[in-house]
């Protein structure tokens, strides 16, 4: 079996991350920051050693201010609709998720807030900040966008619009979902001021567990309400995070598979990972370009990433012949139909290829194999 959608979760997991979810649960059985015995309080350790190892990795220097959640979506609904206010204005990018499109939308039709989507897709990072200030209205308040596209390998500049956001007054808030494990981020000299990730893509963790990395001062509403462990007698939730946010029992073995993936990363080097993933993208990308009946999208953005289709095929009926021949990899619109129209794919969309860690030369050729 060959794994090529590590976009959607990364397959197959490290040996560390498995063995550190074995451990949790034999060794920290108990419930996090709820009761003082020792397996609640080694749970309680194994948890802040994952907030840290996260606040580091993110270059934020705050662990406290790392908020456990149960996916990347959970974390952005945290940010998006604890953040606006009715009669803000948002400018989103054309590659966002349903996880920043969905939320905002129900903002839109209940809560009076609107938006404007600015274009990526083939731009220079000049290109990006001009499209930015013509859509910067009086009231607008934030820009939200994703890191890294979930379809192809496009990135955003990070750096420059947290820059101009600094200068406009804006809040700026990353979804990381396909960035954090495979690209460097750094919360501080990018100025952002809350970011979302999830535990079980790049970082290589197991399901369960997503990140909500806060900056200094940024507080959101609460969006779920209930037992945090401190402040008991209080009707309301705490006033600082990570309880604020974290009503609820932790997914302790989820979270320490976190921090064995971000150990693992940190041994093989990010940019080694990266450099790898790289490598097999474009040889893969050359290969199937060498094919008359295939249109590559965004090719010459290199990354882990690759989208394409072949003429007169529908993308679902690519990605069921490569299951037969033993390959997963996913098609259709892969939740994110901004991003989709932005590359001008079909009704169908098209299909994904996403690289791993752990993904070798042989899985490139197989795929290469069964294409041709
Ligand atoms: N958002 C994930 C993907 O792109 C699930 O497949």
């Amino acid at each position: 079996m060959i794994y090529l959608d590590n976009a959607a979760t990364s397959f197959p997991k490290p040996r560390p991350v498995r063995e550190a979810v074995l451990r949790a649960m034999r060794d920290c059985g108990g419930n996090p920051g709820r009761g003082a015995h020792r397996l609640s309080l080694a749970a309680a350790r194994c948890v802040y050693d994952c907030r840290e190892a996260v606040s580091e990795l993110l270059g934020l220097g705050a662990p406290e201010r790392i908020v456990f959640t149960t996916n990347t979506t959970h974390a952005l609904n945290i940010a998006i609709k604890g953040l606006l206010h009715r009669g803000d204005h948002v400018l989103i990018s054309e590659l966002e998720h349903n996880a920043v499109r969905r939320p905002l939308c129900r903002l839109t039709e209940a809560g009076g807030v609107s938006f404007d989507v600015f274009p990526v897709a083939g731009r220079s990072t000049e290109e990006i900040l001009a499209a930015l200030s013509e859509r910067c209205l009086p009231h607008t308040r934030a820009v939200i966008c994703t890191h890294a596209s979930n379809i192809c390998s496009l990135t955003l500049p990070l750096a420059a619009i947290g820059s101009f956001c600094r200068a406009h007054g804006l809040l700026f808030l990353v979804d990381a979902a396909q960035s954090a494990g495979h690209l460097p981020i750094d919360m501080k000299s990018m100025q952002i001021d809350a970011l979302a990730a999830p535990g079980h893509k790049g970082l290589l963790g197991i399901s369960g567990c997503g990140i909500l990395a806060l900056g200094e001062g940024i507080l959101p509403e609460t969006l779920t309400e209930g037992g945090s462990g401190v402040h008991s007698m209080s009707a309301r939730m705490p006033d600082e995070p990570p309880e604020r946010y974290e009503a609820g029992t932790l997914p302790v073995p989820a979270i320490a598979s976190l921090r064995a993936g971000i150990d693992f990363l940190r041994e093989r080097g990010l940019d080694t990972v990266r450099a790898k993933e790289e490598e097999l993208f474009c040889s893969l990308r050359d290969r199937l370009s060498s094919l008359p009946d295939v249109t590559l999208y965004a090719p010459e953005a290199v990354g882990a990433v690759l989208l394409f289709n072949r003429k007169g095929v529908a993308p679902a009926a690519v990605a069921r012949e490569l299951d037969n021949c033993g390959i997963c990899v996913r098609a259709g619109l892969h939740c994110a139909p901004l991003a989709h129209a932005a590359l001008g794919t079909p009704e169908g969309g098209a299909v994904r290829i996403s690289l791993g860690p752990l993904n070798t030369v042989r899985d490139a050729d197989a795929l290469w194999r069964a294409l041709k």
